[in-house]
């Protein structure tokens, strides 16, 4: 005898459990399925993002930021310190423990919501007039019935074609994130978003970092300007990028990774290094969940294909997160998991792609949101410009921290803002302003006579405005 739903949602990373709580607040009787598992076996809900993506990912770069600051840069506020040691072990015990957190933190939420969480793998038996019939297999082992189901089952990383993930030498995200020593050479393939931040971490914690990068052009999804900045701060900082490379035949023995690779001028070279991440995209992951006995369709990259609105081709079922079409981020994931939730229950759910914002957690951050210089270029459309340097904003002074800048892009005739762009500290953070300024279609002029407290970073984000009109006050 299948348990009855409104709603089934396979997958509990970001997409799924949000759509899962929202339907819930909505008045459905929601049930939410999800494998992942901890390292004793039990439920570990919150998918890629809190298990081996943004949570685990920033308590290490927190921690090697603490690291490198002590390290390197404390000397100049007056404080020394003797015998810095590093106790590798504790910092991950931390890093564990803060996902820890947020898994108890879904499963009290699910609770509170009145969503029945199944731990094991979901997957579709078939379809009657009851609904969909879904099979969980694993630990709450049961058979459901559901009215509509949200797919939110994420994706994975990429593996160079002939080298699978061992987690030892070879490392996807998840290994990159639980190394047990050190290594002294670490190779990176790939300077996207995980190469450049868990680089990062592990260049702070003492590995020569090198990492090869198939495109000629570093970032070329980010702003010119903030990517050429962004090129000299890395390499300032010890990251050896190397862009326009060419990856040969790679060899693993007992005791290191080589890597035969030819430069961007056509020279063959070699990497010899202890541990390799391999970080070049990933994946969307439908593995196991029967879709060919319902039909679900996905395209030929292997994403569900959805309408604009996440539905698939099949009625009642929806899709959301990494899994379907779009930037694979936590929070647009978020977004469409609460859209979907309320398109169910009636309402008008929606999603505005064009104020996804953006952010690289380095040191220093690259946030952005909206269109680059070069996409207005390319598009033809006429705007004006405006930047402030972090190096004239008296509060990145007082920090010590002075590097990078805001751009403003606005139209040259309505003023809106169209996209901005940020390198410096705490952009991750900076950037929410431009995001609800941009939601409400506000202009340059919006932001530039907004009160912004002293002294503050965000008076960057006022100078940047000013800027635009060519009347900045600090600069
Ligand atoms: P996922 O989080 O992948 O969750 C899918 C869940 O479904 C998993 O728990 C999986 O076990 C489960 N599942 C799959 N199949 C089944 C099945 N058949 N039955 C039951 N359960 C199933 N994004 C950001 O916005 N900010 C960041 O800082 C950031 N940092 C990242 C760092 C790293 C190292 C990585 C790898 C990614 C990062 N991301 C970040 C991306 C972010 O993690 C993803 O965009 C996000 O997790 C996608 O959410 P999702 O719900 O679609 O899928
Ligand atoms: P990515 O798409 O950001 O970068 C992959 C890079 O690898 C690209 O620059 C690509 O040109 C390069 N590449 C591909 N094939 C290659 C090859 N054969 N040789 C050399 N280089 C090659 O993907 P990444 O870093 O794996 O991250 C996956 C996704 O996870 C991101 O796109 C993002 O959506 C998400 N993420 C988000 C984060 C955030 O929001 N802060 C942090 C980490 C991941």
């Amino acid at each position: 005898m299948s348990k009855q739903f409104d709603v089934v949602v396979i997958g509990a990373g970001p997409g799924g459990y949000i759509a899962a709580i929202r339907a819930a607040q909505l008045g459905m009787k929601v049930a939410c399925i999800d494998a992942w598992q901890n390292g004793k076996g039990g439920p570990a809900p919150g998918g890629t993002c809190t298990n081996v993506g943004c949570i685990p990912s920033k308590a290490l770069l927190q921690s090697s930021e603490h690291f490198d600051q002590l390290n390197h840069h404390f000397g100049d506020h007056g404080i020394s310190a003797k015998g810095v040691s590093l106790d590798l072990t504790k910092m991950l015990g931390r890093k564990n423990d803060v996902v820890k957190q947020n898994n108890d933190g879904i499963l009290y939420l699910f609770k509170k919501n009145k969503v029945e969480f199944f731990h094991g793998k979901g997957s579709f038996v078939g379809k009657n007039e009851a609904g969909y019939q879904i099979k969980v297999s694993g630990t709450t082992a049961a058979e459901l019935s559901a009215k509509h189901v949200v797919l939110a089952t994420g994706s994975s990383a990429r593996e160079l074609p002939g080298l699978p993930f061992d987690e030892k030498q070879v490392l996807s995200n998840d290994g990159a994130l639980n190394i047990a020593d050190v290594p002294k050479r670490l190779g990176v393939i790939g300077a996207g978003v995980i190469g450049l931040e868990m680089g990062s971490v592990w260049r702070r914690l003492g590995s020569d970092v090198t990492v090869l990068e198939a495109m000629p052009q570093f970032l070329p999804a980010v702003d010119e300007t903030i990517a050429k900045e962004a090129a000299k701060v890395f390499d300032k900082q010890g990251l050896k990028i190397n862009m326009g490379a060419k990856i040969g035949e790679i060899t693993k023995t007992a005791r290191n990774v080589t890597i035969a690779w030819t430069d961007a001028q056509g020279k063959a070279q070699k990497l010899v290094v202890d541990k390799l991440i391999v970080s070049i995209g990933r994946v969307p992951y439908t593995g196991g969940m029967d879709l060919e006995k319902v039909g679900v369709k996905l395209d030929e990259r292997g994403f569900v294909v959805v309408d604009e609105d996440c539905k698939t081709n099949l009625p009642n079922v929806w899709a959301v997160g990494d899994v379907v079409r779009g930037p694979m981020l936590a929070h647009k994931a978020e977004e469409e998991g609460v859209a979907v939730a309320e398109r169910i229950a009636g309402q008008h759910g929606h999603v505005n792609f064009n104020t996804i914002p953006w952010v690289i957690y380095t040191a220093p951050e690259i946030a952005w949101v909206g269109r680059t210089e070069q996409e207005l270029k390319a598009a033809g459309v006429k705007y004006s410009a405006g930047s402030f340097p972090f190096l004239a904003n008296g509060r990145a002074r007082a920090l010590g921290d002075t590097t990078g800048m805001v751009k403003i892009l606005a139209d040259a005739q309505t003023d809106e803002v169209l996209g901005v762009h940020i390198i410096g500290p705490v952009a991750s953070e900076l950037i929410s302003e431009a995001v609800t300024i941009m939601e409400f279609r506000g202009a340059a002029e919006d932001i530039a006579r907004i009160c912004h407290a002293h002294p503050t970073l965000s008076e960057a984000m006022k100078e940047a405005a000013l800027a635009v009109h060519k009347r900045t006050l600090n600069f």
